[in-house]
């Protein structure tokens, strides 16, 4: 995004003075869905495409904030108790609740901020908003002091406490700590991590946006967690001794054997999450010895479970991944939290432009409407510009 496509909207409806610019970006997930709040393991990395905001302290307590592409202002004090209504700004409003209970010490500003990456496609605006933000606080108010997991993990309480969202950590964790040409391999119980460089020869990502809006569907989320801990509570009681936090510390036998004791609908959650966890180890070794076919077939299983056992899928994404098979592509399944938003596709060179004339040849006429395409760049996360 250019800089002075933000810069130019911060000084027209402000004072006429510049601020610090930061940037943070969306991210891809190549697979481990819905893993991340169950203990387990994702493999997301940085996309150049994110969020920007001009920042100035103004002096006061207020924060005067303009969303440049919805062209809307808001303006809040920061120790307001409820904070705004609009849900952009709740986003700004509780990364600074957040920060200051890591004691940085926020004063008010004035910020105007723009986004490349598409709202409610599955490519995490909000937490490429929430890091922005924490960020320029962090540098702006904190002297940087405060650590990027303090950031990734204020980004997290921010979705929960202000936002609605019981989200898991892979968004916040691939905004802040993304690089370039790297995917990072996290363990979401232990905070390790790897980056991981990704360069698969001969294959391009693209990521197929349905244009259906999923931001509604923070509840259904809630639900799918809900589920998993409910399971979870079965499981301490039918194993007493046992250390049991998360599904990630489930066997298949183990699952088995509360079987009587959970809804129906529960245990199909969990039989996705354990499907999951097998697959990204399986991944895992298949990136190591370049075998891209591997990799593709656990994203079309991961597609699978994720339509029928999760039901996070709807009638366009499946469509999309129906489309992806007819055409030979490698790889293809949900991104995301789902309900809408972009299938990921790995594809091989040579048939990357067939499919993409194809898919959205198949898809408008079924659905009047043209998917939007994105060939992304692994990229690198939050920072300062200038
Ligand atoms: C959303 C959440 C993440 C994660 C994914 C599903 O993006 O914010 O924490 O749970 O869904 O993998």
């Amino acid at each position: 995004m250019e800089i002075e496509h933000v810069r130019s909207r911060f000084i027209k409806h402000f004072d006429g003075k510049t601020g610090n610019i930061y940037a943070s970006p969306g991210r891809i997930n190549i697979i481990g869905e819905h893993t991340d709040y169950n203990g387990g393991f994702v493999f997301p990395g940085a996309i150049d495409k994110g969020i920007m905001c001009e920042i100035r302290p103004n002096g006061t307590n207020k924060v005067m904030a303009y969303s440049i592409d919805l062209k809307d202002r808001v303006e809040f004090d920061i120790n307001d108790e409820k904070g705004p209504k609009a849900s952009w700004a709740r986003y700004i409003y509780g990364i600074i609740q957040e920060m200051k209970k890591l004691g940085v010490d926020v004063k008010g500003f004035n910020t105007a901020f723009a986004g490349d990456v598409p709202l409610g496609a599955g490519l995490s605006s909000s937490a490429a908003l929430e890091s922005c933000f924490a960020f320029a606080l962090n540098d702006l108010f904190g002297d940087n002091k405060v650590s990027k997991w303090d950031m990734v993990l204020a980004g997290q309480a921010t979705e929960h406490n202000y936002c609605g969202v019981n989200c898991g950590i892979m968004d916040q964790f691939a905004s802040v700590f993304g690089q370039e040409g790297k995917l990072m391999r996290l363990d979401c119980r232990s905070h390790e991590f790897e980056y991981f460089p990704f360069d698969p020869k001969g294959y391009k990502l693209v990521l197929v946006d349905s244009v259906v809006k999923h931001e509604l569907a923070s509840s259904a989320y809630n639900d799918r967690r809900k589920s998993c801990e409910n399971v979870v509570a079965a499981l301490k009681n039918k194993y007493p001794d046992k250390t049991i936090e998360t599904l990630r510390d489930a066997d298949w036998d183990m699952l088995e054997s509360v079987k009587a004791d959970v809804s129906e609908e529960d245990m199909k959650r969990a039989v996705y999450v354990l499907g999951e966890k097998d697959r990204v180890l399986a991944v895992c070794e298949a990136l190591n010895a370049g075998d891209y076919e591997t990799v593709g077939q656990k994203m079309y299983e991961t597609h699978k479970g994720l339509s029928k056992d999760y039901e996070v899928s709807c009638e366009e994404l499946d469509y999309l991944n129906d489309i992806a098979k007819e055409n030979g592509v490698t790889g293809s399944r949900i991104m995301g939290g789902g309900f809408g938003g972009c299938t990921i596709n790995l594809v091989k060179d040579e048939l990357h432009d067939k499919f993409i004339e194809d898919v959205k040849a198949k898809y408008e006429a079924k659905y009047g409407k043209t998917p939007k395409i994105y060939d992304v760049v692994i990229s690198e996360g939050s920072r300062k510009i200038c």
